[in-house]
């Protein structure tokens, strides 16, 4: 798959199908995942999938109640907007669709093939973020869809305990849920890239202006998140 495609694409995929993920398959993006940079090429990461239902299940309860906690305090004003933004405002229905999306992982979550989780030292996530972001790369080329969360940073060590990981160096850094999407792929839309960068000081525009570098073809787009 070109690299482009795969960065423009890569995107939340929390609709999938149960179907079990064939181990040649997660041998490869694995094998991928760890060509990515760490620091002192230390390698201070590790993973854990989990694919036991009962395990889920208890899962699903902790992350249905992280959720829940977060939409009712740090995310009330996305609620807010929802209940009370037009309806037809274009920002109004892009949080309401990804909203929309996140609620159905609230509910599905045990019906997920596999959640990956991504342990790394205390605080030291820009030792694991390329790793896991070359997992999400690489399942998307395989035709898996993967999102990167961290709500059940909330509830730590709940899911710790639960994965019986003892106390000590590792901390959960991440759980990336993986599985074969049910819609289609499409194009992460976002604001232009200039938007985001300066040039020597701090406030000055840059001169040139983002270049799209990559179109969907036929049979793209995204017909739910
Ligand atoms: C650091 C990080 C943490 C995230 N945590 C969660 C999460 O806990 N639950 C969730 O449903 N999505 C989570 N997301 C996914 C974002 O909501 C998603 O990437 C964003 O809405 C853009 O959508 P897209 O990935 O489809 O382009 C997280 C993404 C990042 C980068």
């Amino acid at each position: 798959m070109d690299l482009y495609e795969a960065m423009y694409t890569t995107r939340s995929m929390r609709r999938v199908k149960p179907d079990p993920i064939p181990e040649d398959v997660l041998g490869r993006i694995f094998d991928a995942a760890v060509r990515g940079p760490s620091g002192g090429n230390r390698h201070t990461f590790r993973f854990l999938t989990v694919t036991d239902k009962a395990t889920m299940a208890k899962l699903k309860t902790i992350y249905h109640d992280a959720y829940w906690e977060l939409q009712e305090t740090s995310y009330a004003g996305v609620q807010e907007k929802m209940r009370d933004g037009d309806p037809n405002d274009p920002s109004v229905q892009q949080t309401k669709r990804i909203s929309s999306s996140a609620e159905h992982f609230v509910e599905y979550l045990d019906q997920h093939p596999m959640l990956i989780f991504v342990f790394g030292k205390e605080k030291g996530e820009s030792t694991t973020f390329p790793v896991l972001w070359n997992l999400c790369l690489a399942a998307r080329a395989e035709g898996l869809g993967t999102f990167i969360t961290t709500l059940l940073k909330l509830r730590k060590k709940d899911v710790e305990d639960l994965l019986e990981m003892p106390e000590g160096f590792w901390h959960m850094h991440a759980m990336i849920p993986i599985g074969y999407p049910t819609g289609r792929w499409g194009m992460a839309s976002r604001q232009p890239a200039h938007e985001f960068v300066y040039s020597e000081k701090w406030d000055e525009p840059v001169t040139w202006e983002a270049i799209p570098n990559w179109e969907e073809p036929e049979g793209y787009g995204r017909d739910h998140q």
